[in-house]
């Protein structure tokens, strides 16, 4: 028996542990318990009788642009459709509250191209760059990661899903 579900704030050390795995292989961005509760609220996760294998954040930048963060599934659960279901769960919060457009930095292209997100550049998202890539030592070096955006309303160019 699985949920898709907020998280607890019992579960911030859990969920941290869970990010923690997925920073050492270099997939996804380190983030502080601090950071974790301050933010408790953007989350999802997938939890069942063996507590928390997944998680997705959605973080908010400004009226009509949102980003996906920190989405991670337990690697033995892959394949498994939970990411999708993750995903498909901060894109309906995103829908509920309006937003337009919700963007995602990857390097995971191929599993949000199946779920509708178009690859974009950062030049699309100055917001982002001047919030968080300006200063991250990668940007414009080493930046591996890929800018995709999904439109979730029709009247911009795009997929909408
Ligand atoms: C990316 C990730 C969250 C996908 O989760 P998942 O539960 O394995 O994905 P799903 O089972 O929901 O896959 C949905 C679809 O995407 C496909 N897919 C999943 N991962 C894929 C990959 N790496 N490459 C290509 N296709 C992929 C699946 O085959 C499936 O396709 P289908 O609908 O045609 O059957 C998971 O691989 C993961 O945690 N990766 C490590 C962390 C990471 O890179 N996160 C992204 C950072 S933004």
């Amino acid at each position: 028996m699985y949920q898709i579900r907020k998280p607890k704030l019992s579960e911030v050390v859990e969920l941290k542990a869970l990010i923690d795995k997925a920073v050492g292989k270099d997939l996804v961005l380190p983030r502080t318990l601090e950071e974790l509760y301050e933010n408790v609220r953007d989350f999802y996760v997938y939890a069942d009788e063996n507590g928390l294998a997944g998680c997705v954040s959605l973080h908010i930048d400004m009226e009509d642009l949102a980003e996906v963060r920190t989405l991670i599934v337990r690697d033995d659960l892959q394949r498994k459709g939970i990411g999708k279901m993750l995903l498909h769960a901060v894109l309906n919060e995103a829908r509920e509250l309006g937003i337009p457009k919700v963007y995602v930095l990857t390097r995971c292209p191929e599993f949000f191209e199946k779920q509708g997100f178009k690859k974009t550049s950062l030049e699309q998202l100055p917001y982002k760059i001047r919030k968080d890539c300006a200063r991250c030592p990668k940007y414009g070096v080493t930046c591996d990661e890929i800018p995709m955006i999904l439109y979730l309303s029709d009247n911009k160019k795009g997929t909408s899903l």
